[in-house]
């Protein structure tokens, strides 16, 4: 079995849960998913994702479903479609204009209400205006922005004109923001001048300044004022959105693209050092995003009000608040900002002023508003709310239990949604009015999709069996390959499991004795904290680029309410006076300095200073060791470590085998 499996002492709980939670019949009766739909897929997986393709207006109607050759897949070759068009204009033209798409809510409290005419007349004007800075179908466009309007207007804009766009998260730094920007020539980058973060305004482009320094794809940078903050400004290259945007005409006629044309690059973390370019296009993606928003969250876009939760720099924020809403003429909220500004009753207090009754977060917040208390989300009316979702990483059953009942009322089915940067949309969820819920378990491939567990020769595990992840068939929505590296696209996804040619997801899994999948956490050197997926390479580079370090290892400890926190080991150099770097300060200038290097999501919880790190005779370093004394130790408790003490319990271990 895999490492991973070993390593979250929850687990033991989370496989002897044995609580199910059927829909109502009233829910069941009235639910978009239908429990055929598995025996239809089945029967017929091609003639299932063509008739949900139907989902969306095609220009041109595709000749074959699937072209796969191994690993290489098109959807719906031949068809023709505006990515921009389906989530937009069509749905004016449908005659709902005024449809709210956005009740967008500004985290010092301003809020927006954009209609769907709203918004074909906004990212018209953001298309006509990337046409007059000279961009060309195929460009590759930068988005490194807050949660505003805008942010949504520029992607829709890019894909309405064939342009790749590549959103980096605002909390990115400039080196990681610089990196993406030079792997992709983007010819543009589009920014703020600052973003609200727990009700103060803080800088963007002094980021972006500083990532562009060097970067000569570059051509043009296009900011929004959003925190009227005084910016550096570079004459001829940088633009101000209201002075570019607001005086563009907003009328402008969407031109069809083929249904493999890119539509966007999102770079992810590997095992390597270096971000992965993931490659997604139009036809199969958006299909994806479509039937799985619709099915998954049972979507009625004439009564529900939906909202995600998670940030546009994210898959999630692509799939489940760009794509997949807006191509379902869904009723969204957008929220700028931080869970507990002006105090920790914020979403609720959204909830209830909109309505909301369709909520998707992740397991980490979930466990964070546990933290804060009952008693905040008991003090306002979420009585609207009908289905929660969670995504990220696996859901404790404790969790799961816990949003039911307090933020669902003991009424609202709880979608547990497996699925990856990669796959573009939900793979493996339970559908709500048709499963019966299991607390921590993402239970099935959805209807069209193909999951296995397999052991280490690729064979399928036995009911209550555990092994790896794979997925054994192509679909509409998967990753076309990782931008400039065909090489590395066969090897991380296709040579784990070459003979049987599935794809190799990184998670390792298990079957419970009724065949449902439970997600288990990454089986390779890939942590995931707070839902984000950090590699521990990436973390360990950015320290040794420390001066005071010489060498560094990084692992991923159980923690109970981000799922993972990153603990560091570092060796420092002999030059430097090891008493005065073990000290707090030093401790802390490591930590600031992988903010600054990566971001600050990536910061380390703990760090501790050791005087060896545990190997094998290759020179690879053993990180289940250090996984075993970062989970023993109580956090914090950096200064007081002595080196033997570490050493000596990574040396005992060694010597038992583990
Ligand atoms: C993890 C986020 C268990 C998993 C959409 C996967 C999950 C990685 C779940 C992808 C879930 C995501 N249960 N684990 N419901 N959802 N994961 O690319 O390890 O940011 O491989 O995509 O998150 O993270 P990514």
């Amino acid at each position: 079995m895999t490492e991973s499996s070993g390593q979250s002492p929850a687990l033991d709980n989370l496989l002897t849960e044995s609580r199910t939670f059927p829909p109502t019949d009233e829910f069941a009766a009235n639910a978009n998913a239908k429990a055929e739909m598995y025996q239809q897929a089945d029967a017929d997986r091609e003639a299932f994702w063509a008739e949900q393709a139907r989902r969306l207006h095609w220009d041109t109607e595709w000749e074959q479903v699937l072209d796969w050759q191994p690993p290489f897949a098109k959807w719906f070759v031949g068809g023709k479609l505006n990515v921009a068009y389906n989530c937009v204009d069509r749905h004016v033209e449908a005659g709902l204009g005024d449809r709210v798409a956005l009740h967008w809510e500004g985290e010092p409290g301003d809020s927006r209400t954009i209609t769907y005419a709203d918004l074909q007349r906004e990212v018209s004007k953001t298309a006509n205006a990337l046409i007059e800075l000279g961009l060309e179908t195929g460009d590759r466009v930068a988005i490194q922005m807050p949660m505003v309007p805008e942010a949504i207007f520029a992607m829709l804009a890019c894909a309405r004109l064939g342009l790749v766009h590549s959103v980096v998260f605002g909390g990115f730094s400039s080196t990681a923001l610089r990196q993406r920007i030079e792997d992709a020539e983007a010819k543009l980058l589009i920014t703020t001048d600052g973003q609200y973060r727990r009700g103060k305004p803080a800088p963007m482009k002094d980021n972006t300044d500083e990532a562009t320094k060097d970067t000569p794809s570059i051509e043009h940078v296009v900011v929004v004022k959003r925190c009227d903050i005084e910016v550096q400004w570079t004459e001829g290259r940088d633009l101000w959105w209201h002075d570019l945007v607001d005086r563009q005409s907003d009328q402008h006629t969407p031109e069809a693209f083929d249904a493999e044309h890119p539509l966007y690059i999102l770079y992810t973390s590997g095992t390597t050092g270096k971000p992965k370019g993931i490659l997604h296009t139009s036809g199969g993606y958006l299909t994806q995003a479509s039937y799985t928003h619709h099915n998954v969250f049972d979507l009625k876009p004439e009564s529900d009000v939906y909202w995600c939760t998670a940030d546009i720099g994210w898959v999630t924020g692509h799939s489940y608040i760009v794509y997949g809403p807006l191509s379902n003429g869904a009723t969204q909220v957008v929220y700028e900002g931080t869970p507990n500004t002006p105090n920790e009753g914020r979403h609720w207090d959204i909830i209830q002023k909109y309505k909301v009754s369709i909520y998707y977060t992740a397991p980490t917040l979930i466990r964070t508003f546990m933290k804060w208390g009952d008693d905040i989300p008991k003090g306002y009316d979420l009585s609207s709310l009908r289905v929660l979702g969670s995504v990220g990483e696996p859901i404790n059953p404790e969790a799961w239990i816990w949003y039911r009942e307090t933020i669902g009322g003991g009424r609202t089915p709880v979608v547990d949604t497996w699925w990856q940067t990669e796959t573009g949309a939900i793979m493996i969820s339970p559908l709500p009015g048709v499963t019966a819920a299991k607390p921590g378990s993402a239970q099935r491939a959805l209807p069209g999709i193909s999951a296995k567990v397999v052991d280490d020769q690729g064979n399928e595990v036995p009911h209550g069996g555990g092994g790896y992840l794979v997925l054994d068939k192509p679909w509409p929505s998967m990753l076309r390959g990782i931008w400039g590296d065909e090489e590395r696209y066969r090897e991380t996804y296709w040579s784990r499991f070459a003979d049987q040619g599935f794809y190799f997801a990184g998670d390792g899994a298990k079957y419970d004795k009724d065949g449902d999948v439970w997600l288990l956490g990454r089986v390779d050197d890939v942590m995931n904290v707070s839902g984000h997926r950090i590699s521990t390479t990436e973390v360990e580079s950015a320290l040794v680029s420390h001066p005071t370090v010489a060498e560094a290892a990084v692992v991923g400890a159980t923690d109970a309410t981000t799922g993972q926190g990153i603990v560091a080991f570092v060796i420092l150099r002999g030059n430097v006076a090891q008493d005065e770097a073990k000290g707090e300060e030093a401790i802390k200038a490591l930590r600031d300095h992988v903010a600054k290097e990566i971001g600050p999501i990536a910061k380390p919880r703990q760090i501790m200073v050791v005087a060896e790190l545990p190997k094998t005779r290759s020179g690879k370093i053993m990180r289940r060791l250090l996984r075993d004394v970062a989970e023993n130790r109580e956090v914090g408790d950096v200064t007081t470590l002595a080196d033997s003490a570490v050493m000596d319990m990574i040396k005992t271990g060694m010597a038992e085998g583990k």
